[in-house]
């Protein structure tokens, strides 16, 4: 079930939910020495203060920074758009990751990548089609990821794996921060790490929502490499605490995954 409509553009979390138990076997095997990296959402970070929470988060050992732009017809939220990608463009050196939430990728991508957005992560479910948003941001220079809410299988995106630098697999209905994990991401991300694996191209398979230190393991086992972390990195308690425990739970998670 989708999250209730925000009551205003500026309620980014969702109401809390009962909390899922995760639970199931480990993934298939995956090659040691795959990078495992940490992106802290800035959309739960102090909005009045994003250039405190940046410095923080990278002192901390951030490997990246995940955007969320949402436009409030693909989900029912608003967040920022490409002024804001930009100021954080000029904070940090990290690659920024951005997650587009919107009905039409394509007319927006050139707008975002010129913002500084590293990655283009846009929906299969939006209303461009994929072929056209894939060629566009490869014609711009930039990297591009295909997301999948919870709903859509990953059969949908399959087609799409030789040509994409990342699978973003939603473990949560996208538009609000601070929701549970849906296991139901697990086996997708099982999924997408074997055919990325088979094709070879060091491509990511990306986990979004409701990602805390015991579920980021589970996400690791399964072959998850990208760790896109809202409140658990800014929700509570030091950041450089919290980026430490998720670091120790992701390698925790890869190793067993590799026995
Ligand atoms: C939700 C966003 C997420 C969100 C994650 O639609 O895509 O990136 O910021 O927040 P947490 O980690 O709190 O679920
Ligand atoms: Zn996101």
């Amino acid at each position: 079930m989708a999250p209730r409509a925000p009551t205003s553009s500026c309620d980014r979390r969702a109401p809390s939910g009962p909390k899922r138990v995760i639970s199931g076997p480990a993934g298939p095997a995956v090659p040691d020495g795959r990078r495992l990296r940490l992106a802290p959402s800035l959309l739960s970070a102090d909005f009045a203060d994003l250039a405190g929470a940046i410095r923080e988060a990278e002192k901390a050992g951030a490997d990246a920074f995940h955007l969320d732009v949402m436009d409030g017809h693909f989900v029912p939220n608003l967040s920022f758009g490409p002024a804001l990608v930009s100021a954080v463009r000029a904070r940090t050196r990290l690659p920024l990751d951005l997650h587009l939430m919107i009905e039409e990728p394509l007319r927006y991508v050139e707008a975002f990548h010129r913002a500084g957005g590293d990655t283009l992560v846009f929906h299969l479910e939006s209303r461009s089609p994929p072929d056209e948003v894939l060629k566009a941001v490869r014609r711009l220079g930039g990297a591009v990821g295909i997301a999948i809410k919870p709903e859509t299988p990953f059969a949908s995106v399959e087609p799409f794996a030789d040509r994409v630098d990342q699978i973003l697999v939603m473990s949560v209905h996208p538009g609000f921060s601070g929701q549970s994990f849906l296991p139901e991401a697990l086996p997708k991300l099982r999924a997408a790490r074997a055919r990325l694996d088979g094709l070879g191209q060091g491509a990511d398979v990306s986990i979004d929502g409701g990602v805390t230190a015991a579920t980021a393991s589970e996400a690791a086992a399964a072959g998850a490499t990208f760790f896109v972390c809202g409140n658990s990195v800014f929700g509570g308690g030091p950041v450089s605490a919290n980026l430490v425990a998720l670091r120790s739970a992701v390698e925790d998670g890869a190793r067993r995954a590799v026995r």
